[in-house]
């Protein structure tokens, strides 16, 4: 006879009948499910009926801290300096990470930034910074503290497994069930990793269009105040900005098209759109860590921000001197007519790059460093009929008929020059 307190069928049905699950249903479903006791189909089905029914504010709460208990938790609190934390929920083109983590360091805050591998048309952080010849993404939990504590301040490293290990399970079945874009799965999953890694403040970069999870504003207010919220009940002081996701950010898409990019911004350079949200998400990390009057612009422009990312790269075996990988092959996508660009879908550019081979369809597939997209014009820009408007990458060029399908109708012109925000930054989300 089992010895288990709760019926996985009982749970599945309580939420498909659109009724709360209790705190002690919570807490044994993931347990269980961890422990391989609830099966795959079972949390498939769950999962379902969470994405069609919702949680409330207090099951999401309960939800989340039952993925935390699911493993260990890291403690920052020895460090002599106050750390912070950005994530974001991820796009195409979203290289900010590598400018971002060496700039607020270079203030004497501690940034671990656990990042992940790209899966799907949006870039992994990791895949990107592998692209540096001898850098690797592996630390001990002591590696990391001594880059925080007395090194460059600054750490990018892949998430140990034991940071909520119930999150891995449940995000790769997510993956496969159709049950990813989930307000209450998609909160609970990313705080849980946050919480759990223990960063004193986080800023969260919660991305809204075409390329990102959530496809309207009012979609991504909801998630925004529901990570915002978790992360102050649970004592991380957390903020969240609402950025533009409908057009790929900044002129590269890829990963080493994306670390050249992001050096550029590093030596005071780089596309306007990366600079402002870069130096946006680095003024709210730097007064979250206690200095409100830090100027970061300064700090780009006066190479301190590329000594930290020189540092950085070091500390992990990289060498930021060494040159980075060129595609042997490249096509051109030129405008069909003149005139102004009006829209260059996200996602599109996103799924192109992908399927040149800087992403992957499956965990274990390796990506190609050199593959993606470079983007000559961007909404807004004047064109000529015949002007290059992308330059496709790869080593492998049986892959360009099937990058340049992905892009059919992505890239419109139009006579009249498009309404662009002025800033990529659409909105703010500070605790209620
Ligand atoms: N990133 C995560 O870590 N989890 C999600 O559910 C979505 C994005």
């Amino acid at each position: 006879m089992s010895t288990e307190p709760f019926d996985a069928v009982d749970v599945i049905a309580t939420k498909r009948d659109r009724k709360r699950l209790s705190d002690p249903q919570i807490d044994w479903v993931i347990d269980a499910y961890t422990r391989g006791v609830v099966a795959d189909e079972q949390m498939s089905a769950l999962a379902m009926a969470i994405f069609l029914n919702g949680m409330d504010r207090e099951e999401i709460k309960r939800w989340t801290d039952a993925m935390i208990a699911s493993g260990e938790r890291m403690d920052f609190g020895s460090l002599p300096r106050p750390t912070v934390d950005k994530h974001s929920t991820g796009g195409v083109g979203d290289k900010i990470t590598l400018p971002l983590a060496p700039l607020v360091a270079c203030f004497g805050v501690a940034v671990p930034q656990l990042s992940g591998r790209g899966l799907g048309h949006t870039g992994g952080t990791l895949d990107k910074m592998e692209s540096i010849r001898g850098w690797h993404a592996s630390l001990t939990n002591e590696e990391m503290m001594a880059q925080l504590g007395t090194g460059p301040g600054a750490v990018i490293c892949a998430a140990g497994a034991g940071l909520a290990p119930a999150d891995r399970k449940l995000y790769a079945l997510r993956d496969t069930t159709a049950t990813v874009e989930c307000v209450p799965l998609i909160a609970s999953s990313i705080m849980s990793k946050k919480i759990a890694e223990g960063t004193h403040a986080l800023v969260l970069d919660v991305k809204v269009g075409s390329g990102a999870f959530m496809k309207t504003r009012a979609r991504a207010e909801e998630l925004a105040h529901t990570m915002v919220d978790l992360g102050t009940d649970a004592g991380v002081d957390t903020v969240a900005l609402l950025t533009d996701m409908s057009t790929p950010l900044g002129r590269t898409v890829g990963n080493a098209l994306e670390v050249r990019e992001a050096v550029e911004v590093l030596a005071g350079g780089g596309p306007s759109d990366v600079v402002e949200l870069t130096l946006a998400l680095a003024r709210e990390m730097l007064t979250h860590a206690g200095h409100p009057d830090a100027d970061p612009e300064a700090a780009l422009a006066d190479g301190r921000a590329m000594d930290a990312w020189r540092a950085m790269v070091r500390a992990q075996g990289g060498d930021p001197d060494a040159p980075l990988p060129q595609s042997t092959h490249t096509e051109t996508v030129v405008a069909e007519a003149g005139g102004y660009v009006t829209e260059m879908d996200a996602l599109a550019v996103g799924v192109s790059s992908w399927r040149l081979g800087a992403g992957r369809a499956r965990k274990e597939d390796p990506v190609q460093a050199e593959a993606g997209i470079e983007i000559h014009a961007k909404p807004g820009d004047l064109v000529r009929a015949g002007q290059p408007i992308l330059t496709l990458h790869t080593r492998t060029p049986e892959r360009f008929d099937r990058a340049k399908a992905a892009l059919s109708g992505a890239i419109n012109i139009g006579p009249d020059a498009p309404d662009i925000p002025d800033s990529v930054v659409l909105g703010r989300i500070a605790p209620r």
